[in-house]
């Protein structure tokens, strides 16, 4: 059990939305077929101008705002991203700066693909716990649609923009994570992957003539597992609690695919109506889904202190976690 709590959250989504019927103009598939195989309506997408750091800045704001504190309060900034502002600086550095914060905090990015927000908060807590910072200003946020392939119509109607954003700290009440797991198994790793980039195969002509700067995954492989894996992080997050799907006041799983959550409730004994779904409006954001989902909860009055919140994620490397959280 960490002794923390969240006590501010924010999120943005940037202003352009992408229906399904928009992308029926443009590529052969349909609303129909997009909204039953994946529960996605439409996405946000960010400006050409409109990088990472930006919108972190403007999720961060109303997280700061819900805390009561004031930027120069935060101990220490992360941001987990699969879509940085640059390969380095980290983008929680250009988020410092956004802020305006001068006191030299420490910054840096959570690299766990769409697992990254619940692997943050676990780092968040034990750093917290073992006394290096009271205050982290943990967020999640992605600009996908700018790594989309968008002549692969089998990925590119599957993600979206935004950030979420938290504030993390001591809790000196019942606030707690009661509970955590998480895990990875790099054998898996070039079933979900953007290819070309990095040390592995820096970009060339032949590389961006080939997208291979743009998400590549195996769907049907990617989909088998991400079931397995949040299941397992469910029951294992619940048992390590000593509590069952019964307990649960709300569940915030990752939003990759509307069947993965129902085939993961099913399993964990959590009915829909404590689950948020939020795949409808956003698609999947990666790291930011479950922050900007907490937000929403937050915001919408789904979840008051004292409440039970299961969160799950699942996502490239493979990596997956779970957490239980008494808010
Ligand atoms: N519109 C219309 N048809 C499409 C389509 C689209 N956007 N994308 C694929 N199809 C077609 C395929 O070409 C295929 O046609 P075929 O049978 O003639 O070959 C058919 O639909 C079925 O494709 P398939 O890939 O088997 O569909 P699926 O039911 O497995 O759904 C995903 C595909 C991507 C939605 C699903 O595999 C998935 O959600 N995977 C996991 C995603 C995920 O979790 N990602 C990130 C983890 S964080």
């Amino acid at each position: 059990m960490f002794k923390v709590k969240i006590t501010g959250t924010g999120s943005y989504l940037p202003k352009k939305v992408l229906t399904n019927f928009d992308l029926e103009k443009t590529m052969d598939t349909s609303d129909e077929w997009i909204r039953t195989r994946t529960g996605i309506r439409e996405r946000h997408i960010a400006a050409d101008d409109e990088a990472t750091s930006d919108i972190v800045a403007k999720a961060a704001e109303k997280a700061i705002d819900m805390a009561g504190i004031t930027p120069k309060d935060i101990d220490l900034i992360m941001v987990a991203t699969i879509t940085p502002d640059n390969a380095f600086p980290a983008t929680a550095c250009w988020v410092q700066k956004h802020l305006g914060i001068d006191t030299e905090i420490p910054a840096f990015d959570i690299g766990a693909a769409c697992s990254g927000y619940l692997y943050g908060l676990i780092v968040s807590a034990g750093m917290i716990e073992g006394g290096l910072v009271d205050r982290i200003l943990l967020c999640g946020a992605e600009t996908l649609t700018k790594i989309t392939n968008w002549d692969d119509r089998s990925t590119c109607v599957l993600f979206g923009d935004g950030a979420g954003c938290t504030v993390v700290e001591k809790s000196d009440g019942d606030s707690a994570i009661l509970s955590s797991y998480w895990g990875a198994d790099g054998r898996l790793g070039d079933l979900l992957i953007q290819p070309a980039g990095g040390s592995r195969m820096p970009a060339s002509h032949k590389t961006v003539d080939e997208n291979l700067h743009t998400v590549s995954m195996a769907g049907n492989d990617v989909y088998k597992y991400a079931v397995s894996k949040m299941k397992e992080s469910a029951m294992e997050a619940l048992r390590r609690a000593n509590l069952t799907g019964d307990d649960v006041d709300l569940y915030i799983p990752h939003q990759a695919n509307i069947r993965i959550i129902e085939a993961t409730i099913k399993r964990a004994g959590i009915p829909m109506e404590k689950t948020s779904v939020t795949i409808d409006h956003i698609a999947n954001i990666s790291a930011a889904t479950v922050p900007i989902s907490l937000d929403e909860a937050v915001r919408e009055g789904r979840l008051n202190r004292g409440d039970i919140l299961l969160l799950t994620v699942f996502g490239g490397g493979f990596t997956w976690g779970g957490a239980v959280l008494k808010w």
